[in-house]
């Protein structure tokens, strides 16, 4: 065996080199591992007793792609290219053999080799679409000479790991070859490809299913239409569909070329080092600073649910879904059983709509066992109580609890923004009381708030953490405080668009600027589809709101048909005229004045003061990083991916015109603009969240 440099090396069985590469954790394409695969590879065509190269990778995978964080530095060693063209280029067969991930860069690698073989639990795709790139190593060139454009058009566009077995039916992957026996069924394939003289097989010159599309644009018009509604203002996309008309419509090596235009031009944007930072943020937002990796943590094979309603039902959903059987407690029999039927219709449906089968259904309902009594929760070992929103009653739950469930189990609630410490204060086991704060509709929305308290013990937010994350959400730790990080934000954008439609835009005009700013809806849109009425009461009503005044007619939202806008029958939304008669009444009233106010306004007033609410809540230790941050508001509140979240923006667009904006709507409408210390501390330090 030779060691070509520190991760790689090439050896030789028979009449076979097979070159290894060894880069954890994921074999990503650094400067060290382009460099062993150029040298290795011409090290192997040098060497008369090597007749065909096997490339295969240790680890725990194939190469999983370019080495990201090598991104926006200055280039180091060969490029990627270099060392595509001597694979391609080896006068001798080269097969790449895959296990785990072959992504990006590196299934572009991978199709540069004459050959592919694959275990069947390996996955090929070109996932550089959610790093808000496109395949800048040929990918987007190669792929659909062999794939054809349509089916490279929805690899490229939603950067799927396909899995091997499709890989095979696609022409993408030669063979499969036996789970766990990589290196010898590669071995055997070269020796095939030698003694049956195969040729050396070259992706860029197959050209017949490319040529099939050509003079065919209605095949891409589709194809826009199809995506439009789910990639609305990414720009990583289009790019990669132009990318696939090129290959289509343009030889090889002017496709090649078009494809570095188009990935430098995303990469030097603002979209992808959004997107990578998210990237590295999902990843970060594990990581407790002072809760190491080995905490132990408690097992959890049995839960509670306190609720039947949509909260608790959603939150049911998730810990079914994900095997573990779940007791749900409801106080009377007919919320019990609408629950639990809520629960099975969204199963049926899910199955209806093909994603599992009916036996799955049953399985899952099979877990789930309904009671009228907290007394079933005795031998549960977590407790996620969903009940109304009110300290008096959660800490007689919680009182109740405490004497009831066994001792080491955790006691959580799902509360939105009351003090877990008070909560947990009604127990006498206030280290086993936590706050897992789902977003609605919990079996869907990926974000979990984990909300330490004071006394919570760090194996009770070791396992919070884990048992997110095998239940498919993605955790961010945060602290007590109202609101806690999400709706803490949220409050901040809510008073300024409240504000903004006394002082003259419209509701329409507020959620016009921010569904065009990314998210899937504006806050007055969104009212109305939660219902105006959550928390309202006709006996208590006094007009005092524009949202008081709405229910007090009959505009509840869409349920009834209207609320801040109007609905048809099939509940398409318009401006209501009655809608801003009330709130021109009631401004006028108040003594405000409307002025004409522009888009920016709505943008700076609705944003700035969450990104400084971020700073106060970093500057308070209620979240550990910026970027924490970003992830609650993308994953909980629609935040688009592409701007990287309130603290990302807040950088991006230089925290010191934030302050100064802030500076300037404080002495315009006083102290709901007051810069935080640490934004004033950054600005003046001339330093950004990132650099926290
Ligand atoms: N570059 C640098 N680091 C990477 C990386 C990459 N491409 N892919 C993963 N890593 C790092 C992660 O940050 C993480 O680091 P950490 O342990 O310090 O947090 C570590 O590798 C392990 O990653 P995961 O925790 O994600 O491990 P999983 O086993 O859950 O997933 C994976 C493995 C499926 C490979 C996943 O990491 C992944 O999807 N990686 C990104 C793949 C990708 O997007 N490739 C395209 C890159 S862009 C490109 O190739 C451009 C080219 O066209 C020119």
């Amino acid at each position: 065996m030779t060691a070509i440099n520190a991760v790689a090396d090439l050896s030789v069985e028979g009449d076979i080199g097979v070159l290894t590469l060894n880069s954890p954790p994921v074999n990503a394409l650094s400067a060290d591992v382009r460099e062993g695969i150029a040298n290795g590879i011409a090290q192997a065509v040098a060497n008369d007793a090597i007749k065909a190269i096997v490339l295969i990778c240790d680890g725990r995978t194939f190469i999983a792609g370019a080495d990201i964080t090598e991104f926006g530095k200055a280039p180091k060693g060969p490029s990627l290219q270099d060392a595509q063209n001597a694979i391609e280029n080896a006068p001798k067969p080269v097969i790449a053999a895959i296990h785990g991930t072959a992504l990006g860069g590196g299934l572009e690698v991978a199709l540069t080799c004459h050959y592919r073989v694959a275990v069947p639990s390996a996955k090929c795709g070109l996932p550089e679409v959610n790093l808000g790139l496109l395949p800048g190593a040929g990918g987007t060139q190669r792929l659909p000479r062999i794939v054809g454009p349509e089916k490279a058009l929805e690899m490229v566009t939603s950067g799927t790991h396909v899995p091997a077995r499709k890989c095979l039916e696609m022409g993408l992957v030669d063979e499969l070859v036996e789970e766990g026996k990589l290196r010898e069924g590669a071995l055997a394939f070269a020796k095939k490809v030698l003694a049956e003289k195969r040729p050396l097989k070259k992706v860029r010159d197959l050209n017949d299913k490319v040529e099939a599309a050509r003079g065919k644009p209605e095949i891409f018009a589709a194809f826009r239409k199809s995506i439009a509604r789910k990639t609305r203002g990414f720009l990583a996309p289009e790019y990669n569909i132009q990318c696939i008309e090129a290959a289509v419509n343009q030889p090889f090596d002017e496709g090649l070329k078009t494809e570095r235009k188009l990935f430098m031009e995303l990469m030097t944007g603002s979209q992808s080092a959004a997107q990578r930072y998210v990237f590295f943020a999902e990843r970060q937002v594990w990581k407790l600073a002072d809760v190491p990796a080995d905490t132990p943590t408690i097992p959890i094979n049995k839960v509670g649910v306190i609720g039947a309603g949509t909260m608790g039902g959603g939150i049911s959903m998730n810990f079914l879904n994900a095997g573990i059987p779940v007791t749900i407690v409801e106080m009377k029999q007919e919320a019990l059983d609408r629950g639990i039927a809520t629960i099975r219709k969204n199963y049926e449906n899910s199955a209806k709509k093909g994603r599992f089968s009916m036996e799955e259904v049953e399985k899952r309902m099979g877990l789930l066992t309904g009671a009228l009594s907290l007394d079933a929760l005795a031998d549960v070992d977590l407790v996620i109580e969903a009940v109304y929103e009110n300290m008096d009653v959660k800490k007689d739950v919680f009182g109740k609890l405490d004497k009831i469930v066994k001792q080491g189990a955790i006691l959580a609630s799902n509360t939105s923004y009351l003090n877990i410490d008070e909560i947990a204060s009604a127990t006498k086991r206030p280290e086993f009381v936590i706050g897992l704060h789902f977003f609605s509709p919990a079996n869907v929305m990926r974000l979990l708030e984990v909300v330490r308290a004071d006394h919570t013990s760090k194996p009770v937010i070791a396992t919070s953490m884990q048992i997110a994350k095998k239940i498919g959400k993605i955790a961010a730790l945060v602290g007590v405080c109202p609101g806690f990080v999400g709706n803490r934000m949220l409050s901040q954008r809510q008073r300024e668009a409240q504000k903004l439609i006394l002082e003259g835009a419209m509701p329409w005009d507020v959620d016009r600027v921010l569904y065009d700013f990314g998210f899937p809806m504006g806050p007055f849109a969104m009212s109305d589809l939660a219902g105006l009425d959550l928390g309202w009461s006709k006996e208590t009503s006094t007009s005092s709101t524009i949202r008081e005044r709405l229910c007090e007619i009959d505009r509840r939202g869409q349920k009834t048909g209207a609320g801040f806008y109007d609905y048809d029958e099939n509940r398409n939304a318009s401006p209501s005229p009655v809608t801003e008669k009330i709130i021109k009444e009631f401004a006028a009233e108040k003594g405000i004045n409307s002025r004409q106010i522009s888009d920016q306004e709505i943008i700076e007033r609705c944003i700035y003061p969450m990104i400084n609410e971020g700073a106060k809540i970093l500057e308070e230790g209620k979240a550990q990083r910026a970027s924490d941050i970003d992830i609650v508001w993308i994953n909980g509140y629609g935040w688009p991916v592409y701007r990287g979240g309130p603290m990302f923006y807040g950088d991006l667009i230089g925290l010191d015109k934030v302050l100064a904006k802030m500076k300037e709507f404080q002495a315009q409408m006083g102290d709901d603009f007051k810069p935080a210390a640490l934004l004033e501390k950054l600005v003046a330090e001339g330093k950004g969240f990132k650099d926290l």
